[in-house]
């Protein structure tokens, strides 16, 4: 597998991979791949046959049968089942709780496993998930490892669920928070590591921007100059 332009991007709920994978996406012209909604694909399907609190065995089952595809883009992956985008169904509460429990499976991330690769071998792709650095794409040049204090993610979530509209109770809003890092952390397959040679950023303190910059001024150490908008394979 060719991952000599991955960059890969790591991290707890909340410590704004997806947005910071955005943005590097974008001044990069690479596409992003959002790993998460792929998990969270599998969990709209589970839902909708009421297999929620189905066995691992059900749930491999499924995630192996289902047929999802991805469109790369600079902003949003756009998920489908069988030809059915449904991007605009994965970010609600419960999905992302269905999502967590069902990617501690193994069989439903070895389901996962080879679209995540192919979809790294066309080239220039910045991809944000729990695992990238370490079981993915072992041999991407750049890793980063993003994360923040608890706390400052989770408001950080609380005001992204207010900005769409959802009532927010803070506390609930840190307690999935902590939830899920245990949940991703401690999981036999994949937990969620730091990998040995990611660049670590804390941004508690920092800004989107000067978080951008700092991976921006890292990607351009490591790739050089940045080819056009196609990115290096394109
Ligand atoms: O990043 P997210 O919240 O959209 O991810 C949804 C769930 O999927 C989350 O509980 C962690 C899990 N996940 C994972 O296990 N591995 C990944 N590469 C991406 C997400």
């Amino acid at each position: 597998m060719d991952s000599s332009f991955v960059i890969t991007i790591d991290g707890p709920a909340g410590s704004g991979k997806s947005t910071l994978a955005r943005s590097l996406s974008a001044e990069l012209g690479w596409p992003f791949l959002d790993t998460g909604a792929l998990y969270r694909a599998v969990a709209v399907a589970a839902a909708e046959l009421g297999l929620g609190g189905a066995g691992p065995e059900a749930l491999a089952d499924l995630a192996r049968g289902l047929e999802i595809a991805v469109v790369l883009a600079r902003d949003v992956s756009r998920v489908s089942l069988a030809g059915r985008d449904v991007t605009d169904l994965l970010r609600t509460p419960e999905i992302s709780d269905l999502a967590s429990r069902l990617s501690a499976v193994a069989g439903v991330r070895g389901a996962l496993r080879d679209l995540q690769r192919s979809l790294g071998s066309r080239g220039g792709i910045v991809t944000e998930g729990r695992d990238q650095g370490t079981a993915i794409f072992p041999e991407a040049r750049l890793k980063f490892f993003l994360t923040a204090a608890p706390e400052t993610r989770a408001e950080r979530r609380a005001r992204e669920l207010e900005a769409r509209g959802l009532e927010v109770d803070r506390a609930a809003v840190l307690a999935a928070i902590l939830a899920r890092d245990l949940q991703d952390s401690t999981r036999e397959t994949d937990p969620l590591r730091e990998p040995p040679d990611s660049v670590r950023v804390d941004s508690t303190s920092l800004s989107e921007r000067e978080v951008l910059e700092l991976m921006l001024a890292r990607a351009r150490e490591v790739f050089g100059r940045i080819s056009g908008p196609e990115g290096p394979a394109g």
